[in-house]
C-alpha cells in the first residue's frame, strides 16, 4: 500500500549531510530498496493510478532496477533509457540541461516497437525535472504515448513537477 511505502521510506532513507555539495543533505534510498518490505512496497507505489500501460521505461541507473520490477507486477515488459553512448546503433538522442553542462538519453530506434504505445516511465527521484521530461520527450518523439511518470521522492522547491505540467502538458499525469 502507499502508507507500507510511506512508511519504508521514512524509516530507511539515509540522509547524508552535505553530498554532492555543502549544505545539501542529500537523501539516500539505497536502504529502502535492500529492504525486502521497502522494495515490495515502493514498486507496488509506482504502480499506483497508472492507468493502462503496454511498457515501463525506467531511466539510467535506479530507474533501471525500479522499471524491471515495476514491469514486472504489471505483466509488461521494460525499455531501459540509457545515459548517452552505451546503446548500439541506431539510437534515438535527447540532450538536455544540468546545473553545470548538459547530459543526454539515448533508447533503440527500431529495435522495441513504440508507436501509439502507454507507457509508464520510472526514476528514483525528481529534483529539476530535466531528466523525466528529456527521457518523456524521447519516448514521445519516438512514438509513444508516456501517460504517466512515477518517481519514489520529489524534492520540493525545485519545480519538477511544474516543468513536467509546462513541458508534457495535462496528458501526463505524476506520481510521487
Ligand atoms: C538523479 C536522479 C534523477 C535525477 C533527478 O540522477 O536519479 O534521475 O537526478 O534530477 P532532475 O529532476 O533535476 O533531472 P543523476 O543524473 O544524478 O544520475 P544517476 O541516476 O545515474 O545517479
Ligand atoms: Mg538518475
Amino acid at each position: 500500500s502507499l502508507d507500507a511505502a510511506r512508511r519504508a521510506i521514512a524509516t530507511h532513507t539515509r540522509l547524508v549531510p552535505d553530498f554532492p555539495q555543502p549544505g545539501i543533505a542529500f537523501k539516500d534510498l539505497t536502504p529502502v530498496l535492500a529492504d525486502p518490505v521497502g522494495l515490495a512496497s515502493v514498486v507496488t507505489a509506482l504502480t499506483h493510478g497508472c492507468g493502462d500501460v503496454d511498457l515501463v521505461a525506467g531511466i539510467d541507473a535506479r530507474g533501471f532496477l525500479l522499471g524491471g520490477a515495476v514491469a514486472r507486477e504489471l505483466g509488461v515488459g521494460v525499455l531501459a533509457v540509457r545515459k548517452a553512448g552505451k546503446l548500439p546503433p541506431p539510437v534515438h538522442t535527447r540532450t538536455y540541461d544540468l546545473e553545470y553542462g548538459s547530459a543526454a538519453l539515448e533508447i533503440p530506434a527500431g529495435a522495441v516497437e513504440l508507436q501509439g504505445r502507454r507507457i509508464l516511465l520510472i526514476d528514483d527521484v525528481l529534483a529539476t525535472g530535466g531528466t523525466v521530461v528529456a527521457a518523456a520527450q524521447l519516448l514521445i518523439s519516438a512514438g509513444a504515448t508516456v501517460s504517466s511518470i512515477a518517481v519514489i521522492m520529489e524534492l520540493a522547491g525545485l519545480g519538477g513537477r511544474a516543468a513536467v505540467a509546462r513541458e508534457l502538458g495535462e496528458t501526463t499525469a505524476v506520481h510521487t
